[in-house]
């Protein structure tokens, strides 16, 4: 069977690209990816998609005269490699609405906090300054409102006593790498789908599969 093709938008490190990268390279997996784009040109990620023998495009937002010529431009770079779903990565760029309603059910989105706890930016230090013993990563569906889309899955992870923003982070990552390639398998599966009531539901799968939980420190 053809395999869906995915796009990863990223504008940093790219370890979440990467784990998708990883996890395409088995015959058995049901997505490819197709194309990397970044909206930075020396962002690192950039350079492990381009090693790994996957296409790359750098649409740089600069210079662009408002949010949604950026948000085409992109669209149009991910239509050209034949795009199917879009997988944000650590892409730091908030999108006109247009975006996510072209892409409306194709645009997943992983981040790194229980959501709906947690929106926007620096989570890690918002769990700890609000004392949650448990925090972890989401993967869900974008809509126009930031971290907000309907929950895919998600990983749970300890808050430590002594951890920082980074230790946190670190714990969290480790799960997102297990998190993202298991919802992009389950989508290319064609076992995703979101109710009237917003809720979504993955058909075929043991109970309890979209939510894994670490207890690693
Ligand atoms: C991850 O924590 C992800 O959840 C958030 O941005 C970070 C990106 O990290 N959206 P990387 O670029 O995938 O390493």
């Amino acid at each position: 069977m053809a395999k869906l093709k995915v796009g990863v938008l990223i504008s940093g490190r790219g370890s979440n690209m990467a784990a998708l990268i990883e996890a395409a390279k088995a015959a058995d997996y049901p997505a490819e990816i197709a194309l990397v784009v970044s909206n930075v040109a020396d962002a690192p990620g950039v350079a492990v998609a381009g090693r790994a023998g996957i296409a790359t495009a750098i649409v740089p937002h600069r210079g662009q005269p408002d949010r949604e010529t950026f948000d085409r431009a992109v669209s149009a770079a991910l239509e050209r490699h034949g795009v199917e779903l879009v997988a944000l990565a650590g892409f730091l760029r908030i999108f006109s609405p247009w975006f996510p309603e072209h892409w409306k059910d194709r645009l997943i989105n992983i981040h790194p906090s229980l959501l709906p706890a947690f929106k926007g930016l620096h989570v890690q230090q918002q769990a700890i300054d609000a004392g949650v013993r448990v925090s972890g990563c989401t993967v869900h569906w974008v809509t126009p409102d930031l971290d907000a889309g309907p929950i895919i899955a998600q990983a749970a992870v300890p808050v430590l006593a002594d951890d920082t923003a980074d230790s946190l982070a670190a714990r969290i990552l480790r799960q997102e790498h297990r998190l993202y390639p298991q919802v992009v398998r389950w989508i290319a599966e064609g076992r995703v789908a979101t109710a009237q009531d917003g809720r979504v539901r993955v058909s075929g799968v043991p109970a309890g599969a979209t939510l894994l939980f670490s207890t690693e420190p």
